[in-house]
């Protein structure tokens, strides 16, 4: 692990230097845009010192290095883990089975077998699910009036998505979105590592039943397909299918449901986006992409150095951990034109909320046609969004966003009579 290069002994100035991205209150207490813009312009590659005694490791925020990491999976593997909870602990137990965390011939492999199940009849199967959840969910609850729309609306459509997928019973899908909850982060700023854990390790469970279930009487879903796959005539096991069943149920659902929320709170707070999206004069492509960028759900992912790798006027060694973060690239001034202004219309918009590269989100498409198909409702059924109380952010230092949207809405009555069509 190297502690001594280039940028390292640069002098850091104390506002950054005191900002510790591995604690979870950090993005709630502090100014976080100007710890980017900061970072960005002086010190794009830069060494974050160890904390409560886990490793340090390489923050990277510029766009272009961002992407050229993304890309390079000769010089850096997620096999040691994708995430920091994983790297500042020194691994994955799930390296070379589930996708994220498999590199190389397996991961191109397994990527191939999972894709199978992403087919186009498959998706266009699931697409067509989420317009009908969609338009239903929100058309009752803009009939209500008013609510939670991250309990009532956002947390249901992304688990009714990858559950569809999967072939998860709908009985189920409220006791695995309590422990997708908080397996990756959590409405509490104290909740215990071992909670996480525990919730992981019965989604785990969870899956090895289904699996048992579907080898003894296939279905049309993922999971049959995947029981049915093999990689050079060796079928997959149980735990492999296992493991990314977990990455598909955890990758899909917190995701999509943190990326519908940030958009409605948005649209409530700006009401010119607002109203071009209702009046149809941006199309609802480009306003799905600029709600992915202005959300930007998952903040960062990871990697370990395999080689030393020059970059950005230092040096990361072999062995170090090396954190890429979207939120940042999402914001570069040298790509995005006005990057912290909300425009709907934007174009080119190449956002990296997905990653890049060999990794490239597997949903990306069922989360676009997520977005795609709320702000559609939304548009169509109601006239205007109000908040009516503050919402609850997350404590993550992985994933970004609200757990609770308090909001009022004013229906569209001629909207809302075509939703049963
Ligand atoms: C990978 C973001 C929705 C499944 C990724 C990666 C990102 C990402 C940034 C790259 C991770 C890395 O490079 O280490 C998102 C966002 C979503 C979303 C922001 C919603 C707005 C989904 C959905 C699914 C899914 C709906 C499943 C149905 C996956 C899988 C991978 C992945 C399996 C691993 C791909 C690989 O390693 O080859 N996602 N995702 N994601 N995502 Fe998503």
């Amino acid at each position: 692990m190297s502690v001594q290069t280039a940028t390292s002994r640069d002098e850091i100035p104390e506002e950054i230097s005191a900002i510790n991205l591995v604690d979870t209150r950090t993005y709630l207490e502090h100014d976080m845009d100007a710890y980017w813009r900061r970072l960005r312009a002086d010190h794009p590659l830069y060494w974050h010192p160890p904390v409560d005694g886990k490793p340090g490791f390489w923050v990277v925020s510029r766009y272009a290095d961002v992407m050229a990491l993304y890309r390079d999976n000769q010089r850096l593997t997620s096999e040691k883990g994708n995430v920091l909870v994983t790297l500042l602990a020194g691994g994955d137990s799930a390296a070379g089975q589930m996708l994220a965390v498999t590199d190389g011939r397996r991961h191109k492999d397994l990527r191939n077998v999972m894709l199978k199940a992403f087919s186009p009849r498959a998706l266009s199967k699931v697409a067509a699910l989420v317009r009908v959840n969609a338009r239903r969910m929100i058309a009752e609850a803009i009939r209500r009036g008013e609510g939670d729309f991250a309990a009532e609306v956002a947390s249901v459509i992304p688990l009714t998505t990858v559950g569809g997928l999967l072939g998860v019973p709908v009985k189920d899908h409220s006791y695995l979105l309590g422990l997708t909850k908080s397996s990756l982060s959590s409405d509490e700023a104290d909740q215990a590592p071992e909670e996480a854990f525990l919730a992981r390790n019965e989604i785990l469970l969870y899956f090895s039943d289904l699996v048992a279930e579907r080898r003894a009487d296939p279905q049309d879903d993922v999971i049959s397909t995947l029981t049915a796959s093999e990689i050079d005539g060796v079928p997959l096991t149980d735990q492999d299918i296992v493991f990314n069943c977990y990455s598909l149920i955890l990758g899909g659902d917190e995701t999509s449901r943190l990326t519908m929320i940030d958009s409605l709170y948005t649209l409530s707070r700006e009401p010119e986006q607002w109203k071009r999206l209702k009046e149809g004069s941006v199309t609802l492509e480009s306003a799905t992409e600029e709600a992915l960028r202005w959300a930007t759900p998952a903040m960062n992912f990871g990697r370990t150095a395999l080689v030393d790798i020059e970059m950005a006027g230092g040096t990361i060694k072999a062995g170090d951990v090396v954190t890429l973060w979207n939120t940042s690239a999402n914001r570069d001034e040298s790509v995005f034109d006005d990057p912290y202004v909300l425009d709907l219309g934007r174009s080119p918009n190449k956002h990296i909320t997905f990653g890049y590269g060999p990794h490239f989100c597997l949903g990306a498409y069922l989360a676009r046609v997520e977005v795609k198909e709320m702000l559609d409702a939304m548009r169509t059924f109601s006239d205007g969004i109000e908040l009516t109380g503050e919402p609850r952010r997350i404590h993550s230092n992985l994933m970004a966003g609200m757990s609770t949207l308090p909001v009022r809405f004013r229906p569209d009555e001629a909207g809302l009579a075509t939703a049963d069509d």
